[in-house]
């Protein structure tokens, strides 16, 4: 078999195993895996550097605007852009409905924005009204046409669900096959705290974190699980920050309960220290939920290498640091009224390969899971996420020697600064494919807007999720066929 490229030479890492060897591509899919393979109308020397699955950034928002009409700094172009310099070959940004927009004009909507994509990609449909029409029509409609995830809210006003839209779409969500994913925190408690803060005069960043407590997560956290529960949906809880959260999830996981999770390089590396610094530096460390403190790193990295986790995502919400951004609302307005994100979708994975992989917290092939395979899994991404005959070409190549200080040029994006700004990481994706072409390569961009493509993903894969078929939970068992 004469392949149109061969990656010759490399240490092939999946999620499973490690071994040398080479990878033979053919019309943009892997045709071959072996230690040794003939040809190759192009030949890439690995030189035993990492031949991985390339990255699937699962958690970001690119070309959205926040519920209070920011637009993120990234569109399609330079996020996709940004992604592929940090190593993912493919990502599955979010797709808002904000209130009375109908599902199926906002799909056109990002149908157009990501025209620009130089990777591939798929969108979870956040949902912010769930009207008859939507529940009944639109979701199985997006449903059908390979928007497999829904994204759902419990805080911010102008997006959040309360507990019985949460269960009309957890019931959709179950129905179909797809994953609900949640912003779990409790949006009175953190009014009731902003209501405080105002009448004591805090206005400045750190209190941001202040105002959003640990308890408000976990809280959320627990009721969106019973929640699902309730409606036996699988469940996917996003950007977990908390100790306390995670313990939780940790726990309904072994108790059977169809749950995924991720947390996110920030938490992992900053702290609400951060949100300190002089002057309004602090803002751009202003993200929900909030960054936490040393003790909440050490026990997130323990449920990262322990399984808690799914995925490490980078909830790349990239808002600058002027009047376009973060200071939308003015330069010297109250924490409450400054735009909330940061970025992080280039430097997600130079991040969790230094500090895990080479800092001694996870294996190589833990790397592939989080950074990868497992999202393919979780979000119905069948031909990506693995290398192995039949899979889509998506593989990046690391160099895991290479040292390199973290700066905002670095990223690619388009934004004025990065919160990893000066951390001193180790080993660099070189080359970053989409089936099999180029996408990074020698530090360059080798493809044009418009090389991505629309991903359509399958329902929910549940195999080997604990809880899959525990009867309890089925409303049919419990009540009878009524309540379908
Ligand atoms: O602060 C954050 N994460 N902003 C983005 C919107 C969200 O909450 O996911
Ligand atoms: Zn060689
Ligand atoms: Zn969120
Ligand atoms: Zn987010």
């Amino acid at each position: 078999m004469e392949f149109d490229t061969v990656i010759h030479d490399g240490t092939i890492v999946t999620a499973g195993e490690i071994y040398r060897g080479d990878v033979g591509i053919t019309d943009g899919r892997i045709a071959a895996v072996a230690e040794r393979l003939p040809g190759g109308a192009r030949r890439i020397d690995a030189g035993g550097r990492l031949v991985m699955p390339g990255g699937i950034e699962a958690h970001a928002h690119i070309a959205q605007e926040s519920s209070s009409g920011v637009m993120s700094a990234d569109d399609y172009r330079t996020g996709s852009i940004s992604a592929a310099f940090g190593g993912n070959s493919s990502f599955v940004p979010f797709a808002a409905q904000h209130r009375g927009q109908s599902i199926d004009d906002v799909i056109a909507t990002y149908d157009a924005r990501a025209a620009s994509s130089v990777i591939d990609y798929s969108y979870h449909l956040i949902v912010s009204d769930p009207t008859e029409d939507v529940l009944t029509d639109q979701l199985p409609r997006a449903f059908a046409r390979g928007i497999t995830s829904f994204k759902v809210f419990m805080t911010y006003d102008l997006m959040n669900l309360g507990d019985g839209g949460m269960l009309d779409i957890l019931t959709v969500a179950r129905e179909h096959g797809a994953v609900t994913m949640v912003h779990a925190e409790n949006n009175d408690m953190v009014k009731w705290m902003n209501r405080r803060m105002a009448d004591k005069g805090l206005t400045a960043p750190r209190y941001h974190a202040v105002s959003r407590p640990e308890l408000a997560e976990e809280e959320a956290i627990n009721r969106a699980i019973q929640l699902a529960k309730l409606a036996d949906a699988p469940l996917f809880i996003v950007h977990v920050s908390t100790a306390g959260g995670a313990a939780i999830v940790q726990r309904e996981k072994l108790a059977g309960a169809k749950l995924y999770a991720e947390t996110c390089p920030q938490y992992l590396a900053l702290t609400r220290a951060d949100l300190d610094r002089p002057g309004m530096e602090g803002a751009k460390y202003i993200c929900s939920p909030p960054l936490r403190d040393v003790q909440t790193q050490e026990a997130l990295w323990h449920h990262v290498a322990t399984g808690t986790f799914e995925s490490v995502s980078s909830d790349h919400a990239p808002y600058r640091f002027d009047e376009t951004g973060k200071f939308l609302n003015g330069t010297d307005v109250p924490y409450p009224k400054i735009a909330n994100g940061m970025p992080g979708i280039a430097a997600r994975l130079p991040y969790l390969f230094s500090e895990g992989v080479v800092g001694g917290r996870i294996t190589m092939e833990q790397f592939v899971a989080l950074s990868s395979t497992n999202a393919a899994r979780t979000f119905g991404i069948e031909k990506k996420g693995r290398i192995a005959p039949g899979m889509d070409a998506d593989i990046a190549i690391w160099n895991p020697e290479t040292r390199r200080t973290v700066t905002a040029a670095d990223q690619h994006d388009n934004m004025d600064y990065t919160p990893f700004e000066g951390m001193e990481l180790q080993g660099v994706p070189e080359t970053v494919m989409t089936r099999g072409t180029p996408v990074v390569e020698d530090g360059a961009l080798k493809v044009e807007p418009g090389n991505g493509r629309f991903v359509a993903r399958a329902p929910a894969d549940l195999r080997g999720r604990p809880g899959a078929a525990v009867k309890e939970f089925d409303p049919a068992h419990n009540f009878g066929s009524d309540l379908r």
